[in-house]
């Protein structure tokens, strides 16, 4: 049995519901990984927030900095999300010898190649399954089982918000507006809404899977984007007439040795399995060479869901720790980026 020390940087859905897994449900785990996942401490904003019951007051700290830095703590857990302070949280940890899991897609997405080579000098893992498409495992299956396969394109939807609001378009007859507000109440939107119909959010997910599957440095305003905002119930009505479904699409894929990296919403084939991908749901297929074509499904977005996947994160830095550094990281490539236009005529 190991015993490994975590400190959780952030308590708030995700945050929460991963101290709610840890501490209910730590016997269950250690158990059967042979893990004890102690929760040493939580550092929070304020603590005179209401919490979840069982989280002990005497874990919380307004002080993230000296949780980043404890040399007592084996691991840390970022899920603040944005870019500062996490950045420097997640170097301060990296920098005295702790991995690092973090949901923070937004800071991999433009702070990604720093904060890489801060775990590859320090020999310690950053792991970041839990901020592409939330519960669903892809990163690791893209960066591990997957490695040595010749990608040609992935095509995800990425954003739950986006997926729900088309999606009750097109089921329900729904108003784009009693849509969107639906996708609020139900928690999945985020907090701006911008971020969601924009596609700024796919966009910065977009880029970490360029990361993953092609080893290409791109960043989140590398990504072309357009967001879901002028597609109207009649454009969904002519696509089904034509057989096409409207999906909030994240296309990332290698053309003639370069990477082109777009989110907008696009027609699919009502036979294509991305258009029964309906509600909130996520999904990202994936064509390989050797490999042929792969689908992964599930919930993307929501703090259990989320959590799940830290949790595994959490669990494989554990073991790294033990026989004593970091998994593996894909390295990555000078990949020439190719814009939307230059796609265009490339295919026609
Ligand atoms: N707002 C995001 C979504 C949450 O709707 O998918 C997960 O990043």
């Amino acid at each position: 049995e190991t015993r490994v020390r975590v400190g959780l940087l952030g308590c708030g859905n995700v945050g929460g519901a991963l101290a709610e897994l840890l501490l209910a449900d730590g016997d269950r785990i250690a158990e059967r990984t042979g893990m004890v996942l102690e929760l040493r401490a939580v550092a929070v904003r304020s603590l005179s927030r209401p919490r979840a019951a069982s989280i002990p007051p005497e874990l919380l700290t307004t002080d993230a900095q000296a949780v980043a830095a404890d040399p007592d703590l084996d691991v840390v857990v970022e899920v603040i999300g944005g870019i500062e302070p996490a950045r420097t949280l997640i170097l301060a940890a990296l920098g005295s010898g702790k991995p690092v899991v973090t949901a923070n897609k937004e800071l991999l997405a433009n702070c990604g190649t720093e904060l890489f080579d801060a775990a590859a000098a320090a020999g310690r893992d950053l792991l970041f399954e839990a901020a592409v498409a939330g519960g669903i495992p892809l990163i690791r299956p893209l960066r591990e089982s997957l490695a040595g396969e010749r990608i040609h394109r992935v095509l995800g939807i990425v954003n739950g918000t986006t997926n729900y609001i088309l999606s009750q378009m097109a089921a329900h007859g729904a108003s784009y507006q009693e849509a969107l507000a639906e996708a609020q109440s139900l928690g999945f939107a985020e907090r701006d809404p911008t971020a969601d119909v924009e596609g700024f959010d796919a966009a910065a997910k977009a880029a970490v899977i360029a990361h993953v599957a092609f080893g290409a440095r791109v960043v989140a305003g590398d990504v072309d984007r357009e967001g879901i905002g002028a597609i109207g119930a009649d454009d969904i009505v002519s696509a089904h007439r034509l057989g096409f479904v409207i999906k909030p699409l994240a296309v990332i894929e290698e053309v003639d040795g370069a990477i082109g990296v777009r989110v907008h919403p696009a027609m699919v084939p009502a036979a294509h399995p991305l258009a029964s991908v309906r509600d909130s749901f996520n999904a990202v297929f994936v064509e390989g060479e050797a490999v042929g074509e792969l689908m992964f499904l599930g919930r993307g977005a929501g703090g259990a869901p989320t959590a799940s996947a830290v949790l595994g994160d959490l669990l494989d830095a554990a073991h790294n720790l033990t026989v004593g550094g970091a998994g593996r990281t894909p390295a990555l490539r000078a990949v020439p980026r190719r814009s939307i236009d230059d796609l265009v005529s490339a295919y026609y």
